[in-house]
């Protein structure tokens, strides 16, 4: 690839300070800590209970921490880019409170909806803008308050989903590091299988719509893994195979975190041990859109220029894809953020 590349330059992130447990949910559907370890890699998530804050302050927190570590003026970004599938309101979009919240003077920018897989399709279509030229900063945030549409009765869901954000500073670079490659689909003939069917145009909100609960996400678990399973695999092992990849050569998988067994499997398929697989659901659980960038933040100090990282996602639509990009920055450069460094403290 010559001419300009998009690299990331720096993350940021937010987490809830509220956390729930496995023994709390215990507490609200028949479930148990061992049945939920085991099927899912999941012992707690953030949860944000403030009733007023929602997706867009959690967007704004996670940039304003990645600005303040570059020392960048918010009038400096030019493009935003919200992943979410829980915005604030239907418009204005996630970004336009985001813009204005940060003080962000010069960006334009709009929200993608792609469900878990919304990061990485923010993060190619931003990088476009800055291939092209026609960008310079591009903010790309995913960020979900999923326990707004989680139905906390139904303990085949409840257990899986937890609240987030977390971003990245594309910028442009010259010597080929950043986004190299990436393959992404969408398949609209499953969109039962996962969906959340109330509130839109089809189903406006009524007194119907909510005793049919159709203003909760709706998963058919075992249906969805299997898709995910291969097509995580599938895409992850393409894109290392059309840039004459092996696993030697990638330091990273970066992958959503839906699911332990899901992750084990494309890292199998790409031949890399789990030494090489950025995993913190057992923290975080599935924050849909945010959980690509929370791994990027959860590892950026061990990241250094150069490394080749997979990032690979799947979710609701369907939407799947993976990305091939060679990390820009020595990440030790950045103090280890407060959550990380007080989970060392405790172990
Ligand atoms: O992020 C977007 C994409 N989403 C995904 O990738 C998620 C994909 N799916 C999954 O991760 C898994 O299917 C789940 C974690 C959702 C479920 O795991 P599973 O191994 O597929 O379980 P299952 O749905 O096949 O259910 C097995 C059993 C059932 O009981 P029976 O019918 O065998 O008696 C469920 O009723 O486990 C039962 N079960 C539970 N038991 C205790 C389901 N949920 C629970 C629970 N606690 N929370």
């Amino acid at each position: 690839m010559t001419g300009i590349t998009a690299a990331i330059t720096s993350v940021g992130h937010y987490l809830p300070p509220d956390r729930m447990t496995n023994a709390d949910l215990e507490k609200l559907v028949d479930t148990s800590d061992e049945w939920i370890v085991s099927r899912t890699g999941i012992s707690e998530r953030r949860v944000l209970r403030d009733p007023d804050k929602a997706t867009a302050y959690m967007a704004t927190e996670a940039a304003r921490t990645l600005l303040a570590k570059r020392n960048i003026d918010p009038s400096e970004i030019d493009t935003i880019l919200v992943a979410t599938v829980t915005p604030d309101m239907f418009f204005p979009s996630t970004a336009c409170l985001v813009q204005a919240e940060l003080g962000a003077t010069n960006a334009w920018g709009f929200d993608i909806s792609a469900a878990c897989s919304g990061f990485l399709f923010a993060l190619t279509t931003g990088a476009r803008f800055i291939e092209s030229g026609r960008s310079k900063k591009v903010l790309v945030i995913g960020a979900d308050k999923m326990s707004t549409i989680v139905d906390y009765s139904d303990r085949t869901t409840c257990i899986l989903f937890g609240d987030g954000a977390a971003c990245a500073l594309l910028e442009p670079d010259e010597d080929g590091y950043g986004l190299r490659d990436y393959i992404e689909h969408i398949d609209g003939e499953q969109k039962d299988l996962l969906c959340m069917k109330g509130g839109g145009s089809l189903n406006p909100p009524s007194h119907n719509t909510i005793d049919a609960g159709l203003h909760f996400l709706h998963q058919e678990g075992r249906a969805v893994f299997k898709y995910a399973v291969t097509g995580m695999a599938d895409v992850s092992a393409r894109i290392m195979e059309r840039n004459n990849l092996t696993g030697d050569d990638v330091r990273y998988l970066v992958p959503h975190q839906a699911n332990l067994r899901i992750i084990d499997a494309t890292a199998r398929r790409m031949g890399i041990g789990s030494e090489k697989v950025m995993l913190n659901i057992e923290r975080y659980g599935n924050t849909t859109a945010a959980t690509i960038p929370l791994c990027l933040v959860d590892w950026e100090h061990e990241l250094r220029r150069g490394d080749n990282l997979v990032l690979a996602a799947f979710g609701g639509g369907f939407t799947w894809g993976a990305a091939w990009l060679r990390w820009a920055y020595d990440g030790s450069v950045y103090p280890i953020p407060e959550h990380l460094a007080a989970l060392s403290a405790n172990s």
